[in-house]
């Protein structure tokens, strides 16, 4: 059976440690979409290591990792990842596939992205400006340059058509200007790094195909989350990718019949980092007491995370949209402090109160959310690894979440490590050892 790990809100759920738990029982972890915008984290004992391109399944010895077509890729950062993994003692050659249509971000796009923010000035989405929108837009601009264009004995004259298309465009402004420097040291390095590509840039769909057809378990490992997703998340307020379970077959070049079971991932309260609409974001105490007792600081930039209550109205949609089969909550133990925990349950809008999920995201900034108040527990959950070892009012609050969903919460994440986590479901039925 192949399962799919999905973000059910606007990323940083934890995926990666579901990920990092689950990979032990296939063959393959895949991502399918976004880049470096990611960050993953995975505790090996005390050590913590954040990946950002590569699946978090390449802490786990022998499992083969994909990065997908429908990726972005930093070539430059993807080697400091390789580095990082000789670092921990994580080997990586031979079992490393990257897609050669997987597309190229250049330090054009990084430029391109700061000025483009720059300009909105208030209205900025508030990305990573890590180049990744910019280099979507190449990609669907049809001049796009991607991983197997570096093969190529002419890969610097593509290069080059990219730099000569935005200098024309962007020519009077200074940004692309001030990129000359970096983008000479940029070919530089690809220069440099064409050895290592040759080892692990190949045609990954067909291959992945073929490993389907000869019994290979797939793990497909999604970055962000749903409500970040282009198409259905709140735009424009999104990443530039399909976060969500439909971006699997389009981003690895397999059939939508492959996956076979699908994962959804929850903090048991909200965050988002970056601009846009957020109906329970707490601008009080509460929100401090979340952000400083969760850590919630973005792993990829630093940036403190805007945080609030859970939306129900939220997770449902993104539970739909998906049609999990099952959710994984992460850091219910942040909440043991609350006496009183809210949970979003409708949306008041335009003088009338709806479950539904107004996806615009000028829609979803009338919202003011409609609570219930469910009773804290005020015990410490930390480190849990029995269900049954939760307090009433906690199983009360997961229970709830299944009720409002319809989908079944199979396992909590109790902090960061691996033994952190109580099943409430065993997975065997869906991973299978090897
Ligand atoms: P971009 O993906 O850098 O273009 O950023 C677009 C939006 O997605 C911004 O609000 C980012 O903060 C958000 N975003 C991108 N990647 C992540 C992530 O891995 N976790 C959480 N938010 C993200």
């Amino acid at each position: 059976m192949n399962v799919a790990v999905v973000g059910l809100q606007w990323g940083d759920e934890g995926k990666g440690k579901v990920v990092d738990l689950l990979a032990a029982g296939f063959h393959i972890v895949a991502r399918y979409q976004g880049g470096h915008n990611a960050g993953h984290t995975v505790y090996l004992g005390d050590t913590k290591c954040v990946v950002h391109h590569i699946p978090a399944g390449i802490f786990h010895e022998g499992i083969e990792v994909v990065l997908g077509n429908g990726m972005v890729i930093d070539v430059i950062h993807l080697m400091k990842e390789l580095k990082e993994l000789n670092k921990w003692g994580i080997p990586w050659l031979n079992r490393l596939r990257v897609s050669n249509r997987a597309h190229l971000i250049t330090p054009l796009h990084r430029y391109i992205e700061t000025w483009e923010e720059n300009f909105l000035g208030q209205g900025a989405i508030g990305t990573t400006r890590r180049g990744i929108g910019p280099c979507y837009q190449d990609k669907y601009g049809r001049r796009g340059l991607v991983l197997g264009d570096l093969l190529q004995d002419d890969w610097e004259a593509r290069c080059d058509t990219q730099w000569r298309h935005w200098k024309t465009l962007y020519g009077p402004y200074d940004n692309v200007h001030a990129a000359t420097v970096e983008w000479k040291e940029f070919l530089t390095s690809i220069q440099e790094l064409r050895p290592i590509l040759f080892d692990i840039v190949m045609q990954t769909d067909s291959w992945l195909r073929q490993r389907l057809s000869k019994g290979s378990r797939i793990l497909f490992e999604g970055a962000q989350g749903t409500l970040l997703d282009i198409d259905h998340g709140t735009y424009p307020f999104v990443t530039a990718s399909h976060c969500s379970v439909g971006g699997i077959p389009i981003g690895l070049g397999v059939s939508l019949r492959s996956v076979h079971h699908v994962i959804g991932v929850s903090k048991a309260y909200t965050t988002r980092v970056g601009a846009g609409p957020f109906p329970t974001e707490l601008l009080d105490d509460e929100g401090t007491t979340i952000r400083e007792r969760g850590q919630e600081y973005g792993a990829t930039t630093g940036r403190p995370r805007r945080c609030g209550w859970l939306d129900l109205v939220a997770l449902k949609y993104a539970c739909d949209i998906n049609d999990v089969d099952g959710i994984v909550i992460t850091k219910l133990d942040i909440l043991d402090v609350f006496d009183t925990l809210k949970v979003c349950i409708k949306y008041y809008i335009n003088e009338t109160e709806t479950t539904e999920f107004p996806v615009r995201a000028e829609d979803l900034a009338l919202v003011k959310p409609i609570y219930d108040n469910l009773p804290g527990w005020s015990k410490q959950t930390y480190g849990i690894n029995r269900a049954d070892d939760l307090p009433q009012n906690a199983r009360n609050y997961i229970r709830y979440i299944e009720n409002y969903t319809g989908r079944r919460v199979i396992a909590l994440s109790s902090g960061p490590r691996r033994h952190e986590t109580a099943w409430f479901e065993e997975p065997t039925n869906w991973v299978s050892k090897k």
